[in-house]
């Protein structure tokens, strides 16, 4: 494969050749923050609003942002640029630093900052997946979007292993989130996600739904509620929205595609049109 440009502290170099030290505190207590940023034709989408959701993260994470927002902006711009603009996936990861490994940082160190694109490849069609339940194994700040993904990536090997696509995660009874998306219900036209709480993450696509479509509620959604739902679907910056046809072997609803589903698509792809 041909190696992409990625950023690292300042330089724009090959990702082949990209090193960080043992002892940064991402590679060492997954002590980092992240965003995904999809890009369409060349332009970061909703890129404000992920840089938002950046600073809040890495101030929850007791973090400097390194870069001021106009810095962050050409970084997106320059790289998406060096990897030959289209659609791309930006990925964005700030750690705590390099330094001697001790849970607490004995003195300031400069934060590692790094950047890097991969292709992305929107999907044309509604391709249907399968999700399972899992136990949502996770601590009670899922708003930060950090590194430390252990119990996001076990459900979604446990999804795997079951030979599913996502994990819809439930905590107490209640739906919480994908693995690695947000969750929309439909029951008799109504529309329901979760509302935002320290227990998920603030999705960037699962706001702009929620800003798109006023039929949405934001309220919680039972284990019964997903179960008897007439549709289920995903959301995140890569996958976009995604209907969920099979549920724990189940199929949702009558197993196809649903009206509400392909409304709300429309409106988002008129959206970003737009943009
Ligand atoms: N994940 N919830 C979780 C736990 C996520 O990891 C993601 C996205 C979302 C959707 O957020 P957004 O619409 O802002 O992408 C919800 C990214 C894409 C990832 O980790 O690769």
């Amino acid at each position: 494969m041909e190696s992409s440009i990625c950023y690292l502290n300042g330089n724009y170099q090959a990702l082949a050749d990209t090193r960080v030290s043992v002892l940064d505190r991402g590679f060492i207590f997954g002590d980092a923050i992240y965003e995904v940023v999809p890009v369409f034709n060349g332009k970061p989408f909703r890129l404000p609003h992920h840089l938002d959701r950046l600073r809040a993260s890495l101030a929850a994470a007791l973090m400097d942002d390194p870069l001021s927002r106009s810095e962050w902006i050409e970084l997106s711009d320059r790289l998406v640029a060096e990897n030959g603009a289209g659609d791309q996936t930006l990925y964005i990861q700030v750690t705590r630093g390099v330094a001697p490994r001790d849970h607490v940082l004995a003195s300031p160190v400069a934060q590692t900052v790094f950047a890097m694109s991969s292709p992305l490849q929107v999907p044309r069609d509604v391709s249907p997946i399968d999700a399972v339940t899992v136990e949502d194994q996770r601590w009670q700040r899922c708003d930060i979007k950090t590194t430390s993904l252990l119990p996001n990536v076990i459900a979604r090997a446990q999804a795997a292993q079951r030979g599913a696509q996502e994990a819809i995660l439930i905590r107490d009874g209640y739906v919480t989130e994908g693995a690695a998306s947000n969750i929309f219900v439909v029951s008799g036209g109504r529309i329901k996600t979760p509302p935002l709480s320290p227990l998920i993450l603030p999705g960037i696509t699962r706001d702009l739904l929620v800003e798109l479509d006023p039929r949405v509620a934001e309220e919680p959604v039972s284990v019964q509620e997903l179960r008897n739902a007439d549709e289920v679907w995903v959301t995140s910056s890569g996958r976009e929205l995604v209907p969920v046809t099979r549920l724990d072997g189940d199929v949702v609803g009558n197993g196809t595609v649903g009206p509400v589903f392909l409304d709300t698509r429309a409106k988002y792809q008129a959206y970003k049109a737009t943009r």
